[in-house]
């Protein structure tokens, strides 16, 4: 990986669970790693009151827990890149002092005056904040009259974390008012499984191996089902989930961008234009079902109590008659020539049976099956599986004979990324944050392709989705794969889940 360039990296929202769970531990990785410029430096907001030194007491623990072979002496000289602002970033209040701050740091670590500022603030602020970034004259660059900076080289740009508005509306009023600061080629909309080892190395697998791309298509492929299965339930976090539920959690992003991958045409190259330009391509051709019949498009859900945790409906946050998803299961068909008639399932939910994020595509049987009389049960398709979590795998199952007499069942090949690679998977924001600061967009979404995939889950979302929320309350079992509509949506197409 090319070094990074250098730059102060403004976390906005330094307090949340996201910086200390998840950004903090991918910026010590990639330090570890040499791939983080050693000028950069890390400048974290938020509003309460504390030191540099008390916020890196902070983050300590957090690194220990989050990251493998946590090393004392990689931290000491991490630790020194790490420093802290109070202030409300949604009021002017505090930016003379941040543009002082990030002067101060520039002049002394020379970060080329390259700022990255990173929203992991609730999305309701992200306009304001932007407005005042603008007010605070902290964008030279990519202003629309002025596509390079006056120096010609420094650059600020933004990440913006998911999900990206709360629906079709809100994205484009976001992606506009966003677009009043940064040119798009500055706005990184971040998807932090993009990020994930294996849902890169898709692209490879399809685009980098001529035995997959003939028959990737309706001709040879029966189904896809995507799943983003987890154990746990919603936490901490019921102010924010009861208001965004599974859809706009999982779904309209991490899962359509795996979905993404999978369906779209072979890019020109592997640049960030050509790769976005498809994605743009496929997910506006994907169908929105027919307003009067959604249920049969999708099942959702809300896990009930257990031992070890109350239902959905009874946390503390939650709204009494709350009826937002933390299961969703959605078909969806693309309008296009390549995926004609093949359904993609998508599912996602908390408190289901085990982790697993899981692509898997299987294949149609053979046309004609020869073994008719020797097998004691059908002749099935492949199937690939590509596992992205806990495990990261690729599996082919293929129909073999049994040694002995005559007879065929199906048997895995498959190549772990363990064994292969002997590498620790790191977290997938750090590679995205490398790419950030050089200035790749491959992995990062397009204004077009977030309103797109909006616009394909709508109905899943407003009114039209009324008759799956009726029954929501406590109607799967905690440690279960989701509600019975969940099941009845393949069996309807004569399908059953991978599980
Ligand atoms: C986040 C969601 O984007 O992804 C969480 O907000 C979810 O609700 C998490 O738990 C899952 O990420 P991962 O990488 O653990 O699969």
């Amino acid at each position: 990986m090319k070094l990074a360039d250098p730059c102060v990296l403004i976390i906005l929202g330094a307090s949340g669970d996201l910086t200390s769970r998840k950004l903090i531990p991918a910026m010590y990785e990639m330090a570890e790693a040499g791939f983080l410029n050693p000028a950069t430096c890390i400048l974290g907001m938020s509003r309460t009151t504390k030191s540099d030194a008390a916020w890196r007491a902070e983050l300590k623990p957090w690194l220990q827990k989050q990251v493998k072979d946590f090393r004392e002496e990689v931290w000491t000289e991490f630790a020194k890149r790490i420093f802290y602002i109070a202030g409300d970033a949604a009021t002017n209040e505090p930016y003379a002092r941040l543009s002082a701050r990030v002067a101060e740091l520039d002049a002394q670590r020379k970060c080329g005056q390259n700022i990255l500022f990173f929203m992991s603030v609730a999305s309701e602020l992200y306009e304001p904040i932007v407005a005042q970034i603008e007010t605070a004259g902290m964008v030279t660059e990519g202003r629309r009259w002025c596509s390079i900076s006056p120096n010609n080289k420094s650059w600020q740009r933004i990440i913006v974390e998911k999900p990206f508005g709360f629906d079709d509306k809100s994205a484009e009023g976001l992606n506009r008012a966003l677009g009043r600061v940064f040119e798009e080629d500055a706005i990184y909309r971040i998807d932090h499984y993009l990020g994930k080892e294996v849902v890169q190395n898709l692209l490879v697998f399809r685009f980098a191996n001529s035995l997959f791309e003939p028959v990737w298509n309706h001709h040879y492929i029966d189904h896809v089902q995507i799943t983003a299965a987890e154990t746990v339930g919603v936490g901490q976090r019921t102010a924010f989930y009861d208001k965004t539920g599974a859809i706009r959690d999982m779904i309209q992003s991490h899962l359509l961008q795996m979905m993404a991958f999978v369906a779209m045409e072979p890019p020109t190259s592997f640049s960030a234009d050509h790769i976005r330009s498809e994605k743009i391509k496929v997910v506006n051709a994907l169908q929105t079902p027919p307003l009067d019949n959604v249920s049969q498009w999708g099942s959702l859900g809300q896990y009930a109590a257990d031992a070890t945790e109350g239902a959905y409906h009874d946390l503390k946050g939650v709204e009494p008659n709350s009826k937002t998803e933390t299961f969703a299961a959605l078909k969806m068909h693309f309008d296009n020539w390549r995926w004609s008639k093949v359904p993609f399932y998508l599912r996602t939910g908390k408190r289901l049976a085990r982790k697993s994020t899981q692509v898997v595509i299987e294949f149609k049987p053979p046309a004609a099956n020869l073994f008719h009389k020797i097998m004691d049960t059908p002749m099935v398709g492949n199937r690939i599986t590509i596992d992205i979590a806990p495990k990261e795998q690729f599996k082919i199952q293929f129909n073999t004979k049994i040694p002995g007499p005559m007879n065929i069942r199906p048997v895995e090949m498959d190549m772990n990324y363990a064994d292969s690679f002997k590498s620790n998977a790191v977290e997938a924001y750090g590679p995205l944050m490398m790419d950030a600061m050089r200035g790749d967009q491959s992995l990062f979404k397009h204004r077009l392709e977030v309103e797109g995939a909006w616009g394909a889950i709508m109905p899943f979302l407003n009114e039209a989705s009324a008759p799956l929320r009726k029954n929501i309350r406590g109607n799967y079992a905690p440690g279960s794969w989701g509600p019975r509509s969940a099941t009845d949506l393949l069996a309807r197409d004569g399908r059953t889940w991978a599980e």
